[in-house]
């Protein structure tokens, strides 16, 4: 069982949404399908696919203009909150410590916390991956954090940019996470990949070791072009 998470980032509609569900209903699969809306598309309900929001304040509640809680996520049923993705550590400036504080919240609220990590262009050049990587995973998971979290890798320069890494770099990101959640008494928690995952390099890309699954931008918002991706594997 693998699982297959699309982000929507800022696209969509509620009926898109729900033709979407409508289509994923009907589709012979073992494996978890999460979808991550706009927050004003959440409340929509399925038996087959779960719901997540692509953020959540890392505060509890009051005077934060604009700011959506984890309980109000949860309130809506949905079952999954994205935190520290790539476009909200770089344009909000979102550190590890303000994604640890989100996955905090989320946490607290019964909703499991995706946790993004990856590096930058001018990281991977300065040969500072698995420094990015390492960090990135020992920072943002809160320390009291059962195993109810999901990590996603994603490389920030091949999002939406049609790039992915080679197999061997996917594998050693995805090993060095594993171990390190071993170390942090996390074994088994499920590592996703994201960035520029299609219907023709999703099942490569989960046959790697160690990717429980993936997560995926552009694809995830046609029918066509993410049900292939949810069958590509058993
Ligand atoms: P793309 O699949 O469009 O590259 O986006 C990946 C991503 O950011 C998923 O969170």
């Amino acid at each position: 069982m693998k699982i297959i998470a699309g982000n929507w980032k800022m696209n969509g509609s509620r009926s898109a949404l729900e033709s979407m569900i409508h289509d994923l209903e009907s589709v012979d699969t073992e494996n978890k399908v999460i979808l991550c809306v706009p927050f004003t598309m959440l409340g929509v309900k399925s038996d087959r696919v779960a719901t997540g929001s692509q953020d959540v304040s890392a505060h509890t509640h009051g005077a934060f203009t604009g700011e959506v809680s984890a309980a109000m996520v949860a309130d809506t049923g949905a079952k999954y909150a994205i935190v520290g993705h790539s476009e909200r550590r770089a344009y909000h400036n979102e550190t590890n410590d303000i994604v640890r504080a989100k996955a905090t919240q989320a946490l607290a609220n019964g909703i499991t916390p995706i946790i993004c990590v990856g590096e930058t262009m001018d990281e991977k050049q300065a040969g500072k991956t698995m420094e990015i990587i390492e960090s990135g995973v020992r920072e943002s998971i809160p320390t009291d954090a059962s195993s109810d979290i999901i990590i996603a890798y994603e490389p920030r320069w091949a999002i939406g940019a049609g790039l992915t890494p080679t197999d061997a770099e996917i594998e050693e990101a995805h090993t060095l996470i594993a171990n390190i959640l071993a170390d942090m008494g996390l074994a088994g928690t499920p590592v996703l990949y994201g960035a520029s995952v299609k219907g023709s390099n999703a099942a490569q890309i989960m046959s790697i070791p160690n990717v429980d699954g993936v997560l995926v931008g552009g694809a995830s918002l046609k029918s066509d072009d993410f049900i292939p991706i949810i069958t590509s594997v058993k």
